[in-house]
C-alpha cells in the first residue's frame, strides 16, 4: 500500500491555484467564458514580450550561448546578482556590505528556502492572517506549526503578535508582506516597521520580508523596507521579477545576511541546482538594454488607471454595499460584505453569472475560518472585462437585497 510522507497531511492545493483550472473546466463544459478577476496575474500588455524575444536570440546567439545552457552557479548568475544588490541599494536603501544574494525560481522558492533551512517539522512560525497561499503551503509541506496572527488595515496587530511571540517563544521568524499585501493590498506603517523590527529583536526572533509588490506603488511614497532597517541581520528579504517583468520567466532572489549563505546555497542545491540561466540572462538583460526603472514607470501608469477604473466602477456597481480600504498600490482591492451574505454564496453565484473572483477563507491559516472578504485583481482583465466583470458583480449582488 502506497504510503504518504507525513508532511504531506496538512499540504492541500491552494484553492486559488486551483480555481484556475476549475474555472478552465466549467469553460470548456459549458462553452462560455468567466471574467478573470481571481488570479495575481499582470495584464497582458505590461509583459514585455517584444524585448524579452529580442533578449532571448541575442543570449543564444552570442559566444557564451552554450555556457547559457549548461549548469550554472547555485547562487545565480553573478552579473544579475551585482545588478540586482546595485538596484536595491540605490533605490530603497536595501542590502549592507554583510548581506547577500542568491538568485531563485521565484519569491516562492525565496520562502521555501527559509522554511526548508531554518524550521525543523513541528516548529513554530508566526504570520500575517490572512497572507499569500502559496507560502502557506510551503509552510505546512514543511509540517512547520503556522500561527496566524490578525490585521489591521496597516498592518500586522502588533499586541497580538507580541501575545502570540510570548506564547511561542521559539518562534523560528515572523512572516510578513509589509508592502501591498496579497491578498488584502493594506501597506505596513512605518511606525509599525519599526516596531515589528524591535519586537523581533527583543524576542530573539527572525522576518521573512516578502516584497514581491514593492515596486507597484501607483501613490503616494514608498516606505522603508524591514531589510533596510536590518542593522543586526535578521531580516530575510524576498523579492520577485514575476509582478514587474513575467510570473513564467521564474526568477525572484533572497537577500540575507553571509551568515546563512551557505546553507541556503545548500538547500537550494538540492532542490533545482540553480534557476534557469536563460531566464536570469533575460532578466539582466532587460536591466542592462532597457532598465528596470523606466518599464515599472510605464506599468505602474498601466496599473494605475486599472486600479482607478476598479474603484470606479465598483462604486458604480456595488456602491456602499461593500467596504474597502483604497490600496496605493500592488494587484487587488479587498472587499468586505454585509454580514448577511455568505461570501462562498456569493462567489458560486457569481461563476455561475460569469465572473470569479476569490473568497477570502482561501487566504487563511486555518481555511476553515469564515471571511466576510472577496479579492479582486485589476492586472490580468483588460478594461473591458474589468467593466464587464464589476457589472456583474453588481447584479450578483442584488441577489442578496
Ligand atoms: C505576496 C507574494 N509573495 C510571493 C509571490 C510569489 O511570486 P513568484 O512568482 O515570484 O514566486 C506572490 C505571487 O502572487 C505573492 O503574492
Amino acid at each position: 500500500m502506497v504510503k504518504f510522507a507525513n508532511r504531506m497531511t496538512n499540504l492541500k492545493p491552494a484553492a486559488v491555484y486551483e480555481l484556475v483550472g476549475e474555472i478552465a473546466k466549467i469553460e470548456a463544459q459549458e462553452n462560455r467564458k468567466i471574467v478573470p478577476l481571481y488570479v495575481g496575474n499582470p495584464g497582458k500588455e505590461s509583459i514585455p514580450t517584444d524585448k524579452i524575444a529580442e533578449i532571448t536570440a541575442e543570449v543564444l546567439s552570442d559566444e557564451e550561448a552554450v555556457k547559457t545552457l549548461l549548469y550554472g552557479p547555485t547562487e545565480g548568475f553573478q552579473p544579475l546578482r551585482n545588478e540586482l544588490t546595485a538596484y536595491l541599494a540605490e533605490n530603497f536603501g536595501i542590502g549592507t556590505p554583510s548581506d547577500r544574494i542568491i538568485i531563485t525560481s521565484g519569491a516562492t522558492q525565496a520562502i521555501e528556502l527559509c522554511a526548508r533551512v531554518f524550521c525543523n517539522e513541528g516548529d513554530t512560525i508566526i504570520t500575517e492572517n490572512p497572507t499569500f497561499v502559496g507560502s502557506l503551503g510551503s509552510f505546512n509541506g514543511f509540517g512547520i506549526n503556522i500561527v496566524g496572527v490578525s490585521m489591521d488595515t496597516d498592518g500586522i496587530n502588533l499586541d497580538k503578535l507580541e501575545e502570540a511571540l510570548k506564547a511561542n517563544p521559539e518562534t523560528r521568524f515572523i512572516y510578513v508582506i509589509p508592502n501591498f499585501h496579497n491578498p488584502t493590498s493594506w501597506t505596513m506603517t512605518l511606525e509599525k516597521r519599526k516596531r515589528l523590527y524591535e519586537m523581533a529583536l527583543k524576542y530573539k526572533t527572525m522576518i521573512l520580508e516578502d516584497d514581491a509588490y514593492r515596486d507597484l506603488r501607483y501613490f503616494g511614497e514608498d516606505l522603508p523596507t524591514l531589510k533596510s532597517m536590518d542593522s543586526e541581520g535578521i531580516v530575510l528579504y524576498a523579492g520577485s521579477f514575476s509582478k514587474v517583468i513575467s510570473p513564467g520567466l521564474r526568477v525572484g532572489y533572497l537577500m540575507a545576511n553571509e551568515r546563512f549563505m551557505d546553507k541556503i546555497s545548500a538547500a537550494k542545491q538540492v532542490t533545482d541546482v540553480h534557476t534557469t540561466t536563460l531566464s536570469q540572462k533575460v532578466v539582466y538583460g532587460f536591466m542592462k538594454k532597457y532598465g528596470l526603472e523606466g518599464h515599472i514607470d510605464e506599468i505602474r501608469d498601466i496599473y494605475r488607471k486599472k486600479m482607478q477604473l476598479t474603484f470606479d466602477l465598483l462604486e458604480e456597481h456595488l456602491g456602499d454595499k461593500i467596504e474597502y480600504v483604497k490600496p496605493e498600490g500592488g494587484l487587488y482591492v479587498y472587499c468586505k460584505l454585509p454580514e448577511h451574505i455568505d461570501v462562498l454564496e456569493f462567489y458560486q453565484k457569481g461563476i455561475d453569472m460569469g465572473v470569479a473572483v476569490v473568497y477570502g477563507s482561501a487566504f487563511y491559516v486555518d481555511p476553515g475560518e469564515k471571511s466576510q472578504y472577496f479579492r479582486i485583481n485589476f492586472s490580468q482583465p483588460s478594461e473591458a472585462q474589468l467593466k464587464k466583470g464589476i457589472e456583474i458583480l453588481g447584479q450578483v449582488m442584488k441577489l442578496f437585497n
